[in-house]
């Protein structure tokens, strides 16, 4: 896999970048909560990140057929910086991308950005939704695969903050599947000022479409147990 990547050495100079744009993110991200926690009043602002939220959810929920991904559970880092990719028409200014379209165009009537932090911060406290499994694959195979992802998202999918890899065991596997097939065709990491993207695109490229389900099978068994309980396979 890492083998079908073009360069190791440009992945690892990559790398180098995408460690200080991850330490950028996480450092802006600290100061907006600073300023939050000293002049905001708690009750308010999680009422402000509440009604923020109900406006997110006419898509982010599992109400619409053409919905977009359920997001409780992702770290507010990750939140915050793709918030931010939408709003500089980093992401979703591609009219063909239809869903991430739908995102870029949402975005504009969430400009309050000083209320994005506690929003964030507000989503990654929410329990992963549960959702049912619809990819199917060789879980094995995926498990042998995700070795030359498991230093940028964690060996268990649980994400690593510092190279910018969001988490991989709370989103529910058509989406992952979606944005690999993405990643891979082009169509998201395109964006010159998209580092995470660009190098995870480049991740990508080796991959088949049925390493892709392999991969999506193993990584909705690293979701929490609590929501796979009640499916059998
Ligand atoms: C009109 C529908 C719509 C609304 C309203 C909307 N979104 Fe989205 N959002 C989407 C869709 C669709 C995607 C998936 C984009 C893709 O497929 O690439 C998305 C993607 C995202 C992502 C990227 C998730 C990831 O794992 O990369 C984040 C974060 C996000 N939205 C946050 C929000 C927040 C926060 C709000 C409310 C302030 C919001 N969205 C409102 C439709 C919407
Ligand atoms: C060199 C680091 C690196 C490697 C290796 C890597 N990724 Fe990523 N991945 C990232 C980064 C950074 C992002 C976030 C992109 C962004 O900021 O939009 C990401 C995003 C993703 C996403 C999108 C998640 C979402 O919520 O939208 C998926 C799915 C993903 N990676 C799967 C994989 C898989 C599967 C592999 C192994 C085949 C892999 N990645 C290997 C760095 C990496």
């Amino acid at each position: 896999m890492l083998g079908h990547v073009r360069s190791i050495a440009t992945l690892q100079v990559s790398l180098g970048w995408l460690l200080l744009s991850g330490l950028l993110v996480l450092k802006v991200a600290g100061a907006v909560a600073a300023v939050d926690s000293v002049t905001g009043n708690a009750g308010a602002l999680q009422d402000e990140a509440q009604a923020l939220w109900s406006g997110c959810r006419i898509c982010h929920s599992t109400v619409e057929m053409q919905r977009g991904p359920m997001l409780e559970g992702l770290p507010s880092w990750y939140v915050l910086a793709q918030l931010e990719k939408f709003r500089k028409g980093v992401r979703g200014k591609d009219p063909d991308n239809k869903s991430e379209w739908l995102m870029g165009s949402a975005i504009q009537q969430f400009s309050q950005t000083n209320a994005w932090s506690n929003l964030a911060q507000w989503i990654s406290r929410q329990p992963p939704a549960p959702g049912p499994r619809v990819i199917r694959g060789d879980r094995e195979k995926g498990r042998q695969l995700y070795a030359a992802c498991a230093s940028c998202h964690g060996a268990l999918g649980e994400g690593q903050a510092q190279l910018g890899g969001p988490p991989l065991n709370v989103q529910e596997d058509w989406y992952l599947r979606e944005q690999m097939v993405k990643f891979k065709q082009g169509a998201r990491g395109h964006h010159q000022a998209d580092l995470g993207g660009i190098i995870m695109r480049e991740a990508a490229q080796g991959l088949e479409k049925s390493d892709i389900d392999d991969l999506v099978a193993f990584l909705g068994h690293l979701r929490p147990k609590a929501q796979i309980q009640s499916e059998n396979h």
